[in-house]
């Protein structure tokens, strides 16, 4: 047996550094910023009906493959309700594991092996697994500090006789930015020209500071081709429930429902009811959720760059990226490896989301979704940085 046991497809890919930064930050009693959850639960109420799901018998049996019918409808009320896109719940809406299964069963379902894909890097480490799982060629796209903008002629310039697909993430993990509606039209433009789909991961919507959250699907001629993305675990800080969502046409939905049934087939039958009912909630609980972290934003960038980071503010999302050369370092791997024991907080080298290493070296994100204290004793630990 001198086969790699992995897929070679996969190899080289599975970033290990989540795991080896969680077990550093239990190993030294580190504040952990690296990975992005959060670490208080959503609404009590939602909570509850969830446990009253599971009580009353609702969900505990395999739910419907597409998601129970009150969930689909809640989905769709809830894209009409912010970008007034009509979507039909018995057609155009699948309840997924997730984002996480959603990113992997479009990719799966769309792409065959050879298709390129495109997709902006730095990004979320299941993109590249996913795509390679497809046999996809994955055609990164840069995004470079400081404003992390989409390079439209970068873009253009990748698209070939072999481009399948575009897959956007806005507002944007790791670097917190957000598209913005001209730039998405010219995504949109040539996504149209060069007859590509578009896989719009957007699970960070409802957390924009700066500018406004633009659907994709919502801009002339993308509804028939974008399959949209979005999670309850973002929203409603439930990320354990893994409940996400994709709405597209029923074609581009037959298709992904077809690769969902042979990965998990349903999942999360009495979390469905509770989301259906998170959907529901009135408009400003929604604005609660940028709200509540828009003050953690400002007390992180600013006590990150008092403590001699620089800081690239992000205009969405609960991240933040930094540049870590004021101190003299040149490795943004290396010095995440010290910091639990330089400082005792963890923190997650950018580096691990590009496929250009060059462009990432000197990053390093911090997460801000944990509660004020949490953050308050970070950036006292992280005081005791010098600069060189
Ligand atoms: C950009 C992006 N997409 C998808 C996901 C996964 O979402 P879920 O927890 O719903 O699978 C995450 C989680 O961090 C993410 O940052």
């Amino acid at each position: 047996m001198n086969r790699p046991l992995l897929n070679r497809r996969l190899t080289g890919l599975g970033t290990t550094i989540f795991a080896e930064m969680s077990e550093l930050a239990v190993a030294t009693g580190s504040v952990n910023l690296g990975q992005g959850f959060p670490d208080t639960d959503g609404p009590a109420e939602i909570a509850r009906a969830a446990a009253d799901a599971v009580m009353t018998g609702r969900g505990n049996q395999y739910p419907p493959g597409a998601g129970i019918p009150e969930l689909r409808s809640a989905i769709a009320a809830h894209q009409q309700r912010f970008y007034d896109l009509a979507v039909d719940p018995d057609s155009e809406v699948l309840v997924t594991a997730g984002a996480t299964e959603a990113i992997a069963a479009a990719l799966l379902a769309l792409v065959e092996p050879g298709d390129e894909v495109i997709a902006f890097e730095p990004y979320y480490d299941s993109y590249a697994a996913c795509i390679a799982m497809a046999g996809g060629v994955r055609v990164p796209v840069t995004l470079r500090a400081p404003g992390f903008r989409p390079d439209l002629d970068e873009l253009s310039a990748a698209i070939t006789g072999r481009t399948r697909l575009i897959l956007l993430n806005s507002p944007h993990n790791p670097t917190g930015s957000v598209f913005t509606r001209a730039e998405l039209t010219t995504i949109a433009e040539l996504a149209r020209a060069h007859d590509l789909l578009v896989i719009s991961d957007e699970v960070y919507e409802h957390m924009v500071f700066t500018g406004e959250h633009v659907p994709v699907a919502s801009l002339p001629g993308m509804r028939e081709r974008t399959v949209s993305i979005s999670s309850a675990g973002k929203t409603f800080s439930f990320t354990g429930w893994k409940i996400g969502w994709i709405t597209g046409t029923r074609e581009l939905v037959a298709a992904v429902r077809t690769v969902k049934q042979f990965l998990t087939y349903v999942s999360g039958g009495p979390f469905q009811y509770a989301i259906a009912q998170a959907l529901a909630l009135p408009d400003e609980y929604y604005r609660s959720v940028a709200g509540g972290l828009l003050g953690k934003r400002e007390l992180m960038c600013d006590g990150l760059a008092a403590a001699g980071f620089e800081v690239y503010r992000p205009a969405g999302t609960y991240f933040i990226t930094t540049d870590i050369r004021a101190f003299g370092e040149v490795s943004g791997l290396e010095f995440c490896r010290k910091l639990p024991y330089t400082t005792g907080v963890v923190a997650i080298p950018s580096v691990v989301f590009y496929d250009n290493a060059d462009a990432g070296q000197f990053q390093v994100r911090f997460a801000f979704c944990k509660r004020e204290e949490v953050l308050t004793d970070a950036l006292t630990r992280l005081s005791v940085l010098r600069p060189a």
